[in-house]
């Protein structure tokens, strides 16, 4: 049975949030809002709930999970360990999208949640919803986006009862996700460094004021044979099922030259194609769905469209996509991250 608690415009909240709690503690699987995408919630601590995330998303075994508190003093029962730095950086970035990946306290969350690691990730997160879901189960959550596996993110409800709806109990639907791609995962090592594992809604010149910061080398796409410390990382993920290529270079009609001759041939084999692109690089091509980032001046833009776009692109049945890039800094390096998965890796430079 599921159930959807539309929370949006309800004077029942505390009721329906305590409902949808209450079936996590007794390890259901609800999924719910928060302020990146949509979160599959299960109690951290019941490997049974657990396990039913992993099956109802089709997730590999060896992809760990986040867990997801509602309040700072949760951490010390998970972790064994915060250091200085870490400490400084939850205080500055919590509630909010910053995922810690530290020392797992043993016997604490199911050994699903880790996958078998070491190391547990842990955030807070900054939505009064998934807060307040989260205090009325009464367990830590663990929580990865609430999508099949390989499908783009939810960042609506609509999302996650579209992939979802047959094999979870429930949905909270709080809405829009505002930020539209998924929480920044680091590592403090040493004590004294930041090393981002996966791009996200905290961008590195946030980060930089507190530590200095390197990326998992095996984020770059020259150097893709690294295995990247964020077991997800390495799944082509995110990806519409059509094909797509995105298109880079210094000269905006240069790539716009390059997209439409690529359309064109793909239409005379028979494709249906989209394109996506910035407002202020726009390209107009007859039978192609044409769907904007918005502003490359505000990347936050295409970040909270990006996964709604390749959402509409399988509706519609597209087959081959163009799209143009972004440039690397701000919220750009997780939107970039995201276009090349959704890539599969293929990047045209102009
Ligand atoms: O914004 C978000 O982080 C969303 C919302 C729902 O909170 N959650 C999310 O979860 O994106 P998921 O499962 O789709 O991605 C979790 C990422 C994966 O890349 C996983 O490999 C990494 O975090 N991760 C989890 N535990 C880890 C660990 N112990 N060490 C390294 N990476 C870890
Ligand atoms: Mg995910």
């Amino acid at each position: 049975l599921f159930t959807c608690w539309d929370v949006r415009h309800s004077e029942h909240i505390e009721q329906q949030l305590s409902e949808a709690g209450q079936i996590l503690a007794n390890g259901g699987i609800v999924a719910f809002p928060t302020e990146t995408v949509y979160g599959l919630g299960a109690d951290a601590r019941n490997t049974h709930a657990v396990a039913s995330v992993f099956t109802a998303k089709g997730r590999p075994s060896d992809n760990p999970l986040i867990v997801h508190i509602s309040d700072r003093d949760q951490l010390s029962s998970l972790v064994s360990e915060v250091s200085d730095l870490e400490q400084t950086l939850i205080n500055h970035f919590w509630p909010g999208p910053l995922t810690l990946v530290m020392p797992v306290r043993p016997d604490t969350v199911s050994p699903l949640v880790t996958a078998g690691l070491q190391t547990v990730a842990i955030r807070m997160p900054d939505h009064p919803v998934a807060l307040a879901l989260i205090s009325a189960s009464g367990c830590p959550l663990a929580a990865p986006s609430a999508n099949r596996s390989g499908r783009p993110s939810p960042t609506t409800a609509a999302h996650v009862i579209e992939d979802l709806s047959a094999v979870i109990n429930g949905v909270v639907d709080g809405g829009s996700a505002g930020i539209g791609v998924e929480s920044t995962v680091i590592q403090v090592q040493d004590d004294n460094t930041i090393m981002i594992l996966r791009p996200g809604g905290i961008t590195e010149e946030q980060l930089s004021s507190f530590a200095p910061v390197t990326r998992d080398p095996a984020l770059n796409d020259a150097a893709t044979a690294l295995i990247p410390r964020s077991p997800g990382m390495k799944y082509t993920h995110y990806a519409p099922q059509g094909s797509m290529t995105i298109v880079m270079g210094s000269q905006d009609n240069v790539v716009n030259q390059y997209i439409e001759q690529q359309i064109r041939q793909a239409q005379a084999r028979g494709e249906k194609t989209g394109v996506l692109v910035f407002d202020e690089n726009p390209l107009h091509l007859a039978d192609t769905l044409g769907l904007s980032l918005g502003s490359r001046d505000h990347l936050e833009e295409a970040a909270n469209r990006l996964y709604a776009a390749l959402r509409t692109f399988d509706r519609v049945g597209i087959t081959f996509i163009m799209s143009q890039g972004c440039e690397q800094h701000g919220v750009g390096v997780a939107v970039m991250n995201r276009l090349s998965k959704a890539a599969g890796g293929q990047i045209i430079h102009l």
